[in-house]
C-alpha cells in the first residue's frame, strides 16, 4: 500500500515543518514539499493537522493478574485504546511468576503475540534473584528484551534486597540491558499498613498515608547510589514526588546514568483525590500525592531532568459487578470494589494508555506550557530511544516505520469513558474539556483509526526485539 500524507505541519522532537509524507508498505519512503503522487496511492489531506510519529508508551501492565483479578485490559483491548489515543508502540512487564525465565517470557508472548494490535516489546521484572535467573539475561538480549525492573518496595513479593540490587545493574550494564526501578521503601509501608489497619483506618486516602513520598526519596537516591557504585543506566520508573525530581537532578548533575518517567495521573490527581467517596478509583502505587509534588514533576519534565512521560496503564474496573459493554459484549471483571472494606485489598492500578496524548497535548500544548516538539520528545522520541527501537519508532524519518499520528489540533472534546476506548468502567478525566483530537493512526504504514473508526486487527502488531541500551538522554 502507497499513501501521501499531504501538507501537514510535520512535528518531531527538533523541528515543526511543512511537507509531504510518502509511505510505501510499512515504512516512511520520503518527505518533502510537493511529493510527486504515486499511481493507486491513497491521499490523505492534512492541512491545519500536525503530523507526528506514534506515541511509544513504554509502562504498560496488560492482563496482569493482582490481587485476585486481573488488570481489565488485555493485549488486545489495550492496544485498541493505545492506538484510539495516538499510541502505536507500548513496552509491557513480564511477571516472574516461575523459573526459568523463559518460562515467563513465553508466557508472556502466549498472552500477547496473537492479540497484539499495535507494535509491542517487553521488559523483564527480576524479583528473585539466584545464579540461574542472573545466568539467563544474557539470553533476554538475544530476544529483544533489553530492559529489566526491580523493585525496592512489595516486600515478600516483588522487593529485592540492595545487593541483589546491585548484582542486577551490574549483569545489565554487562549484557546492555537498562535497569529500572521502582523506587519506595517497603520496609516502612509494612510497617505503615500494619499499624493504619490496627487503628481500623480502611478508606482509600490511607494507601497514600501508609506510602510515604520520602521513602520514594530515599529509594531514589539508593537507587542512584547503586548505579553509581556499579556505573550501570538506570531509569526511574512511575516518579511522583518532588523530592524525587530533586533527588534524579542531583544523581544526573553528578554525571550519573541516570533518568526517569513520569505519569499523568501524578501531574493532575492528588491526595484529596484518594478521600473522595470514590477515592478507590485513584489507587496506584506508588499514590499520587500533592499540589507542590505535581509542580515539581511538570518542571522536571519541562526542564529535562524526567525524560519519559508513559502511563504505568494498569486498569480495573470501579465496580466489577456491573457489566460494560466491549465491542457489543457485555464484560465484568472484579475490580476496585474488593477493597470495599480494607484499601490493601483494592486492586493498585489506573487506566491511561489511551489518555496520555490527548490529556498531556491538552494541558501542556495547547495551554503554551511545552512546545509541540517537546511533546514529541516527551512522548515518543526519548522513550523509543532510551528503550532501544530507535530511529524505527519515535522518529519520521525515510526508513523509519510508518507510525503516523494525525492530530488535529483544532477540535474541542468533551473528554471521559465513553471516549476512550479502555476497557473499564471509569476514566479519571471524565468531564475534562480537551483541546485536540486523534484524526488518524497508521500502525506501519496500515491505517488503524480513522477518526471513530476502528481498522486495527487482534495479531497485527509486532514484536520489537528491542536494541541493547545506547542512548543517555
Ligand atoms: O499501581 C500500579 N502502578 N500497579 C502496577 C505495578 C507497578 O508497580 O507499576
Ligand atoms: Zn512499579
Ligand atoms: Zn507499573
Amino acid at each position: 500500500m502507497t499513501v501521501v500524507i499531504q501538507s501537514g505541519t510535520i512535528l518531531t522532537a527538533s523541528d515543526t515543518y511543512q511537507a509531504d509524507i510518502l509511505v510505501e508498505g510499512e515504512q516512511i519512503k520520503a518527505i518533502g514539499t510537493d511529493l510527486a503522487i504515486p499511481a493507486g496511492a491513497q491521499v490523505i489531506n492534512a492541512v491545519d493537522k500536525y503530523v507526528m510519529p506514534g506515541g511509544v508508551d513504554v509502562h504498560t501492565h496488560f492482563d496482569l493478574p493482582m490481587f485476585g483479578t486481573v488488570s481489565s485490559d488485555d493485549h488486545y483491548t489495550g492496544h485498541k485504546a493505545a492506538a484510539f489515543g495516538g499510541t502505536t508502540t507500548v513496552i509491557d512487564f513480564i511477571s516472574q511468576d516461575f523459573a526459568p525465565l523463559q518460562a515467563c517470557v513465553d508466557a508472556w508472548h502466549a498472552k500477547a503475540d496473537l492479540k497484539a494490535a499495535v507494535d509491542f516489546g517487553f521488559h523483564m521484572n527480576i524479583s528473585r534473584l539466584d545464579e540461574q535467573v542472573e545466568a539467563e539475561i544474557p539470553g533476554l538480549v538475544a530476544q529483544g528484551i533489553t530492559s529489566l525492573k526491580v523493585f525496592t518496595a512489595y516486600n515478600n513479593r516483588l522487593r529485592l534486597r540492595d545487593d541483589q540490587i546491585l548484582r542486577v545493574l551490574r549483569t545489565a550494564k554487562k549484557y546492555g540491558l537498562l535497569t529500572l526501578v521502582h523506587a519506595e521503601n517497603g520496609d516502612v509501608i509494612d510497617m505503615l499498613v500494619a499499624e493504619a489497619l490496627a487503628q481500623h483506618h480502611v478508606e482509600p486516602v490511607w494507601h497514600a498515608r501508609t506510602r510515604p513520598a520520602w521513602g520514594a526519596v530515599e529509594a531514589v537516591l539508593r537507587s542512584a547510589s547503586l548505579a553509581a557504585e556499579s556505573e550501570a543506566p538506570l531509569y526511574i520508573v512511575h516518579m511522583n514526588a518532588a523530592g524525587e525530581v530533586d533527588m534524579l537532578s542531583y544523581a544526573r548533575e553528578q554525571g550519573l546514568p541516570v533518568m526517569g518517567e513520569t505519569c499523568p495521573q501524578y501531574l493532575f490527581f492528588s491526595e484529596d483525590n484518594l478521600a473522595q467517596p470514590d477515592g478507590a478509583k485513584f489507587i496506584c502505587s506508588p499514590p499520587v500525592r500533592s499540589g507542590t509534588d505535581q509542580q515539581r514533576l511538570w518542571e522536571g519534565l519541562e526542564d529535562g531532568t524526567i525524560q519519559v512521560l508513559s502511563t504505568d496503564h494498569c486498569p480495573f474496573f470501579y465496580d466489577g459487578a456491573k457489566p460494560i459493554l466491549y465491542e457489543g459484549k457485555a464484560v465484568a471483571i472484579p475490580g476496585k470494589e474488593l477493597g470495599k472494606e480494607d484499601f490493601t485489598k483494592i486492586p493498585n492500578g489506573l487506566p491511561g494508555v489511551g489518555d496520555r496524548m490527548l490529556v498531556f497535548w491538552s494541558t501542556a500544548v495547547a495551554t503554551g506550557r511545552i512546545t509541540p516538539n517537546k511533546f514529541v520528545e516527551l512522548t515518543s522520541t526519548n522513550p523509543a530511544k532510551i528503550f532501544g527501537m530507535y530511529p524505527r519508532k519515535g522518529s519520521l524519518t525515510p526508513g523509519a516505520d510508518a507510525d503516523i499520528l494525525i492530530l488535529d489540533p483544532n477540535q474541542h472534546i468533551h473528554y471521559g469513558v465513553a471516549h476512550s476506548h479502555q476497557r473499564t468502567d471509569y476514566n479519571l478525566y471524565e468531564g475534562w474539556q480537551l483541546t485536540g483530537a486523534v484524526d488518524k493512526v497508521f500502525l506501519r504504514g496500515k491505517l488503524i483509526v480513522d477518526g471513530k473508526e476502528w481498522h486495527g486487527q487482534a495479531g497485527s502488531g509486532k514484536f520489537i526485539r528491542r536494541k541493547p541500551f545506547e542512548h543517555l538522554i
